[in-house]
């Protein structure tokens, strides 16, 4: 696997052992799950199956989650612009949604993991919608991994939703806007209370956010993998890892 990214030449452990600050470990990874299409073509097999070892995948990287300690894990599964492809395709994909929530349950519950929706669900079908709720629900007591699933969720979106929201109490007289702030502000956004994400990791190849975490991804640290999403696992997970352990995080300050 390669690390797209070009590694910063690190600290040499000798001059350093004692008086490097240690970096924190990532507590929020967001990945753009990305390649499924790739994938499939290049077995010559429809893009149904890259989306179908997409979903072991996902499953692999929730073990790898809960393995390296990470508390909070965010996947993009669906955009709010990916309901531009085909229908079929789009079909294929919820139904994969469908079966996913079904055979994994009890797996997530049983791991401790409390699953999160973010995005505009009223696009899906009802009975996607009711079994979304139903696995946060039951999920909802558990502590061990924060997962949260981005479906029809686009950044722009969710950002026009806050505002929105914001001038509505306004105008209701809830809210000053003398009053608002940043924190304020993120508070109104789907991923109120969520921290930051320190990690954002993109498969495939490509370099680029495709509408996600805008506004929650300010300061995070990207590692782009050459990986295909299907082919990904716990060693490019703990990969990424080990490279956000090697970067150095200013957030504007000062170089230490
Ligand atoms: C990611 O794989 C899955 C979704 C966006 C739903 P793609 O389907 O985008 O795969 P590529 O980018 O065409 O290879
Ligand atoms: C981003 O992938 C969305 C998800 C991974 C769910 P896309 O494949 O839709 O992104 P673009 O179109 O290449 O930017
Ligand atoms: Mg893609």
């Amino acid at each position: 696997m390669s690390v797209t990214n070009r590694p910063r030449p690190g600290p040499s452990a000798a001059s350093t052992a004692d008086t490097a600050p240690k970096p924190a470990a990532a507590r929020h990874v967001a990945i753009i799950m990305d390649g499924n299409g790739r994938w499939a073509a290049a077995r010559k097999l429809p893009r149904v199956a890259g989306h179908r070892e997409g979903a072991r995948a996902v499953r692999r990287t929730i073990e790898a989650a809960i393995g390296s300690g990470v508390g909070w894990l965010t996947l993009y599964a669906f955009s709010s612009e990916n309901w531009r492809r085909p229908v079929t395709e789009i079909l294929d994909l919820t139904g994969l949604l469908r079966q996913y929530l079904r055979s994994e349950l009890e797996e997530l519950k049983a791991n401790g993991v409390r699953l999160r929706v973010i995005g505009d669900l009223q696009r899906f079908d009802p009975d996607i919608r009711r079994d979304l709720e139903a696995a946060e629900h039951a999920t909802g007591g558990n502590a061990r991994l924060n997962l949260t699933i981005a479906l029809s969720y686009g950044s722009r979106d969710e950002i026009v939703a806050a505002a929105r929201a914001i001038a509505e109490a306004a105008v209701a007289g809830a809210l000053d806007p003398a009053a608002l702030d940043e924190a304020r502000f993120a508070s109104f956004l789907a991923t109120a209370g969520m921290p930051d994400p320190d990690l954002v990791i993109r498969t495939s190849g490509e370099q680029r956010l495709s509408n996600f975490l805008l506004w929650q991804a300010a300061y995070a640290e990207f590692v782009f993998l050459d990986v295909l999403w299907p082919d990904f696992g716990a060693e490019h997970f703990e990969a990424a890892l080990g490279e956000y352990a090697r970067r150095e995080r200013r957030f504007g300050a000062r170089p230490v």
